[in-house]
């Protein structure tokens, strides 16, 4: 398939690399080119990772690399584009923008999916003249390595919208899981209120980050604690999400902790600006990142 990847950041850039991956063409665009760039260099670590692991070849890297091509405008070269995937943002400003854009630019029979971890696919088709065919299809991070990919119904998304990125999804060896158009659908609408509930946690003087991570890993048997998962995924992507599902649902449980709104107007937003709960910075320098929240 020849696919447009919007948007050059972290799932992006992980998008890109497993579509190419597995065959398919890739234009990879984004607002600012220094991402995509950065998203390409990205890229090229994790393949040299691979083939250091003797996981690929260096011929594998070569040829998915050159699979993958920087896009800089989302108007020019789009005709034959068949699925654009989003991965801008999470702004339903920013998203409802780019798929008027897409709508107007690409072929009708193109499908117009959204990585969006939260915002309605329902709402994203209606600004298009083509709602059948906008589908929601929500990598988890790291691409590469996660298995799941939940497929989001909108609304108006028909049937053959939905069998072609579920096949996708299988052909990319990943699982997809169905799921409709309600706030946060299925994994945002459980795992963001725990992580939100941890932070609160903190907030409270309940525990320290480690203890709280700690009591997660090994008496939940989660693989990773709430809030370093919550550095992985973005501050403040964590944030956009409740806001999205407060809104959505209407229900006090769902508002977001004061500290994660403190920590995103700080610009902590997590590993991607070095510091969230915990400092990233650090890790640089002595291998281990170390809580950066002290304990009330
Ligand atoms: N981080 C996660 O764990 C995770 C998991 C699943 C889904 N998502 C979703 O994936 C999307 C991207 O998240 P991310 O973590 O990669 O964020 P990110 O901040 O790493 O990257 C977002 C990228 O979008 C670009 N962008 C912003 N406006 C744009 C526009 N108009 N056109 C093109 N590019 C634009 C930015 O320049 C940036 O490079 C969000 O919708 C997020 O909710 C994130």
């Amino acid at each position: 398939m020849k696919i447009l990847v919007v948007g050059a950041g972290q799932m992006g850039a992980g998008i890109a690399q497993v579509c190419a991956g597995f065959g398919h063409a890739v234009r990879l665009n984004d607002v600012d080119a220094g991402r995509i760039a950065a998203g390409i260099a990205g890229i090229t670590k994790l393949l040299d990772r691979d083939i250091e692991k003797g996981r690929r070849t260096a011929a594998d890297k070569a040829a998915i690399l050159d699979r993958i091509r920087p896009h800089a405008s989302l108007t020019d070269d789009v005709a034959d584009i068949e699925l654009a995937i989003e991965a801008a943002t999470e702004n339903e400003r920013i998203k409802l923008d780019l798929f008027r854009a897409l709508d107007a630019a690409l072929p009708p029979a193109a499908i117009l999916a959204s990585n969006t971890s939260s915002i309605s696919i329902t709402k994203i088709g209606a600004v298009t003249a083509r709602p059948e065919r906008v589908v929601g299809m929500h990598f988890m991070n790291p691409v590469p390595v996660m298995k799941l990919v939940e497929v989001i119904r909108g609304l108006a998304t028909s049937d053959q919208t939905f069998t072609t990125v579920r096949d996708l999804a299988l052909q990319l060896e990943k699982v997809p899981a169905e799921a409709r158009d309600f706030p946060g659908f299925v994994a945002n609408r459980i795992l963001l209120p725990m992580i939100n509930e941890a932070i609160f946690a903190l907030y409270e003087g309940v525990a320290s980050v480690e203890a709280i991570d700690t009591v997660m890993k090994l008496g939940m048997n989660h693989p990773m604690g709430p809030l370093t998962l919550a550095d992985f995924i973005g501050l403040d992507t964590c944030l956009a999400i409740m806001d999205v599902l407060h809104d959505g649902l209407g229900d006090s449980k769902y508002r977001a902790c004061p500290l994660l709104r403190q920590y995103v107007a700080a610009g902590w937003l997590g590993k991607k600006s070095g510091r969230g709960f915990y400092d990233y910075r650090a890790a640089k320098t002595n291998g281990a990142a170390v809580a950066a929240t002290p304990a009330r």
